[in-house]
């Protein structure tokens, strides 16, 4: 069997078969956008559900589902409206845009991280002109990458089509708190779409405008960055390409850990589960590898982050992220709406601590507020030091609102035994790219069978779209309604099946192998006759072998199947 991934050919394997489709192709299509197909949506919902297995079955987290349109707040607080940009420029001539850093990639290793003024420096210096017209190229200038809209009538509320399903996580973090008890750690996914206006999408279905994220947010004690699974996995191994070297190096987890290049045991379990992930979805463990971004290509929320990364024919590409987020998001969303995000971390046994109180001035508050002073002391001293905004502590007392200056107050350390301290969570992100690891899938199960002719895709069972093709080796003499009732038998919408009499037996198999179906039931003779009555053959796409089974048994032997028992043990 030759491996080549022929892109073009599994392109069209993908049209043809109902994999993907460019989306509007009827009106010339929309660069960077695609729709999904009968068999492609198939196998996306089966990557959901694999995580879904992962996230929420063996690690307990909770699902949301949260709105795609939001209030600029959201994003002005996340720091996506001042941050989540690419440097354009646009051909003085033509008024074509282009991705500034694209036009200058033969020349760096990492151009995305150069400034404008780099950007344009490099243009003079390698003489980069407009690939469509030879004009000269303009000022480079930052371009938000979200889609900007109103929510209502009229432009009263700016609203942005959200760049990452995260956010809506973290606007929902105080009622998932409770939700959870008010306590950590917390995990939730989410899976959606998310949008971004990219300037020049490229690679298929690598950029896309609009796409598909299973994003997963954990929330963390900050000083508890451990996670109770760890010992279980300590030991695997793993490609790591840390920032230090920018070497792939294979070890441990618990090297990797150990000697500080993955900062703390919960991102290292995750980095580990996403290299199990994506392997279990079929991810060629030879063309996986985890690289540790730069430090000046961190985005603006990440305090580390490592990309699982896919050697494609595109080259290493980014499926997926895990990042340590800290407590960038909580944070921001705290300060922006005024509301209290943290987590009240209560200790095993009470600790006398030193912390800051606020102590009333008596002998200014008499002389000013008589009467009153008594009861603005107690209010005041029952406040926190983070109450006093801009030097003043605002409060309130009979209805009366009362602002005072550090005149009438002071912040001092007093030694006190407190049960627990107010924490704002950290955020673990194992971030994942659906369609870039749906296509991804694909190339890596994609093999030409030089003895056959054709291309195989040798998804695995799980996430193959149908698990079985069933056919009657003629569709006459009975054959075919035998066969229609083993379909009847065996197709469900978890395990989809599909009926086939048309065409030789040898088409028949091809168009299966070429969507991945791991398996095909044929209904031949022998089933009414001979020694062999009563059963049908099952052929296994990878070797070709077939096999008698019971026909009464072909749901029990496709569930076996799928349970992971080998071909070979039937
Ligand atoms: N939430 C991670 C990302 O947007 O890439």
């Amino acid at each position: 069997m030759a491996e080549k991934t022929d892109v073009n050919e599994l392109m069209s394997i993908c049209k043809r078969r109902g994999f993907i489709w460019p989306s509007f192709e009827l009106y010339g299509g929309v660069a960077g956008m695609y729709d999904y197909g009968p068999t492609g949506f198939s196998l996306r919902n089966n990557i959901v559900e694999v995580w879904r297995d992962i996230y929420k079955g063996r690690e307990g987290f909770v699902e949301i589902d949260s709105e795609t349109v939001n209030p600029r707040e959201v994003f002005k607080a996340s720091g996506h409206v001042d941050e989540f940009a690419d440097l354009i420029t646009y051909c003085t001539k033509c008024q074509a845009p282009f991705r500034a850093d694209h036009m200058v990639k033969d020349f760096y290793d990492n151009a995305d991280v150069l400034t404008p003024k780099q950007l344009e420096d490099a243009f003079v210096e390698h003489k980069i002109v407009c690939p469509e017209c030879g004009g000269k190229l303009g000022p480079v200038e930052e371009f938000n990458l979200m889609f900007k809209t109103t929510i209502g009538p009229g432009s009263a509320r700016i609203g942005y089509l959200r760049p990452e399903t995260a956010q809506g996580i973290f606007v929902n973090y105080l009622n998932l708190y409770r939700y959870n008890r008010e306590k950590l750690p917390l995990g939730v996914i989410q899976t959606g779409r998310g949008y971004r206006n990219e300037i020049a999408p490229r690679q298929g279905m690598i950029r896309m405008r609009e796409f598909n994220m299973m994003e997963v947010e954990l929330f963390v004690d900050p000083e508890d960055k451990d996670w109770v699974r760890y010992p279980e996995i300590e030991n695997e191994s793993i490609t790591l390409v840390p920032n230090t070297t920018c070497e792939p190096a294979v070890m441990t987890i618990k090297e990797a850990v150990d000697n500080g290049i993955i900062a703390n045991k919960v991102l290292a379990y995750f980095v580990n589960t996403t290299k199990n992930f994506l392997i279990r979805l079929g991810i060629d463990p030879a063309r996986l590898r985890f690289r540790q971004h730069l430090k000046d290509e961190m985005a603006h929320y990440a305090a580390d982050c490592w990309d699982a990364e896919v050697l494609l024919s595109y080259g290493w590409t980014e499926i997926t992220g895990i990042a340590d987020r800290g407590c960038w998001d909580l944070s921001r969303h705290a300060q922006f709406s005024g509301t209290d995000l943290t987590h009240f971390k209560k200790f095993d046994e009470p600790r006398e601590m030193e912390i800051d109180k606020i102590k009333a001035k008596h002998k200014a508050l008499g002389p000013k507020f008589k009467g009153k002073a008594k009861d603005i002391a107690a209010a005041m001293e029952s406040m926190s030091p983070s109450d006093i905004k801009d030097g003043k502590l605002t409060l309130s007392i009979d209805g009366e609102e009362i602002v005072l200056t550090d005149e009438f107050f002071e912040v001092s350390k007093v030694k006190e035994k407190v049960s627990g301290e107010r924490v704002i969570p950290h955020v673990i992100e194992p971030s994942h790219g659906l369609d870039r690891i749906f296509y991804s899938l694909l190339e890596h199960a994609y093999c030409y069978d030089e003895e056959k002719g054709y291309a195989v895709l040798r998804l695995k069972p799980e996430v193959a779209p149908i698990k079985v093709g069933v056919f009657p080796l003629m569709e006459k003499d009975g054959l075919d309604d035998v066969a229609k009732e083993i379909y009847q038998k065996v197709h469900s919408h978890r395990v989809e099946a599909y009926y086939d009499g048309a065409g030789t037996i040898g088409k028949r198999y091809a168009r299966m192998d070429e969507i991945g179906t791991p398996w095909c039931i044929t209904v031949d003779y022998e089933y009414f006759e001979g020694g062999d009555k009563g059963t049908v053959t099952i052929r296994d796409r990878d070797s070709s072998q077939q096999k008698r089974i019971p026909a009464e048994k072909c749901s029990e032997v496709i569930d076996s199947l799928l349970s992971g028992k080998p071909f070979s043990e039937l």
